[in-house]
């Protein structure tokens, strides 16, 4: 039967004259709906492990607005979380976490196998997203890349240049490699009980990917992202993969074909022309509105929208921003996107 949900026409290769449309980000803190179910699950990780209020929150932004997908509500720092690091969330802060320094660290870690009793909640919520989302909507997994996930374990905390990871990778590579090896792993268990649970694309977020820079790249960012999608496809052949290698730079020059991803997200940093020329020749290509915009709005949004929609037009395209919608943009700004988008 031919697909039907947009996003997985996208997804295969289909060029549409209406691209599918979600944002990053799209369930929190800028709705009001969202702040309230927040404050009725009591903070933020209560939340992503309510599966009933997950969901709603899941759900919250494709009532409002008909995206094309829906992104299952969690984050990524909860699978160190499952393998035993802590984590918590320091109010206007953002996330502390013990931290990885040595060899020991990493042997208190638990094994890729044992996270599932603790990550039950969120398989809960996946299938309560499959039976509930319109049939229109597809349903999106995701995990942070290995990468990513480490430079908040080695650190305990977001950092704006991963320093603390950068020393670890260059002084004592054997732990660091390991680390990012357990990840890999852990994160291909993870990812596939989602889709056993009902998520019908995965993506994976590499926030940090821009800070390593040459060999580094390849070998931290560009392979786990090549094992982990190499993987899911082999468990779960046509799964639809997105990569998000965030500030790749030159480096999304080839990204999906070295690692097999079926669309590559790209972050506002690069224009819609160089990435029409250098990345969507390869196939689907996501994003990638400054997400500013989202707060100013006016005609700079409507006209914004219109040149990435008509830039991207000739090929496979999912609209969306260049990194995650602020909790300070305007929810009606959103509207005005999409009906400059749908027109
Ligand atoms: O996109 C979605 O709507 C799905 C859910 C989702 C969240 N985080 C919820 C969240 C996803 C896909 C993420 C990914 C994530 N989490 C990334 C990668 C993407 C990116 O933004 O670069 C990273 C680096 C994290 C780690 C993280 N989680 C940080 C650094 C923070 C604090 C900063 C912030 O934005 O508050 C979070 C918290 C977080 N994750 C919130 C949400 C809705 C805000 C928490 C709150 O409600 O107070």
């Amino acid at each position: 039967m031919a697909e039907t949900k947009k996003l997985l026409r996208a997804l295969s290769g289909e060029t549409m004259d209406v691209p599918p449309v979600w944002l990053m980000r799209q369930a929190g803190r800028y709705l009001p709906e969202y702040r309230a179910t927040r404050a009725e699950a009591g903070d933020f990780l209560s939340l992503c492990y309510n599966s009933e209020l997950a969901a709603e929150v899941t759900l919250q932004p494709i009532r409002r607005y008909g995206f094309d997908a829906a992104i299952l509500f969690a984050d990524i720092l909860l699978l160190p979380q499952a393998l035993g690091a802590e984590l918590w969330f320091e109010t206007g802060e953002g996330p502390r976490m013990s931290t990885i320094t040595g060899p020991e660290g990493l042997k208190a870690l638990k094994g890729k196998d044992d996270i599932h009793d603790h990550m039950a909640p969120v398989y809960e919520t996946c299938r309560i997203l499959a039976r509930e989302l319109p049939k229109e909507t597809t349903l999106i997994g995701f995990a942070g890349a290995p990468w990513t996930v480490a430079t908040y374990m080695i650190a305990g905390r977001g950092t704006k240049d991963q320093a603390p990871a950068h020393a670890l990778r260059t002084e004592d590579e054997a732990t660091f490699a390991a680390l990012i090896d357990l990840l890999t792993d852990a994160t291909i268990e993870y990812l596939s009980k989602q889709v056993e649970a009902g998520c019908e694309v995965v993506k994976i977020f590499d926030s940090w990917a821009g800070s390593l820079k040459g060999e580094a790249f390849d070998k931290y960012a560009m392979e786990p992202a090549r094992r982990i999608i190499a993987e899911m496809k082999a468990r779960h052949p046509g799964l639809p993969c997105i990569a998000f290698p965030r500030e790749a730079g030159d480096k999304y020059i080839g990204f999906a074909k070295a690692t097999g991803a079926d669309c590559v997200a790209l972050d506002n940093s690069v224009s819609a022309e160089w990435a029409v020329e250098n990345v969507q020749k390869d196939g689907c290509v996501q994003g990638n509105m400054d997400p500013k915009l989202m707060v100013t709005g006016g005609q700079a949004l409507i006209d914004e929208t219109r040149r990435i929609k008509e830039a991207f037009s000739k090929g496979p395209h999912i609209f969306n921003l260049g990194h995650g919608i602020t909790p300070d943009a305007d929810p009606e700004n959103v509207t005005v996107m999409l009906e400059a988008l749908r027109a």
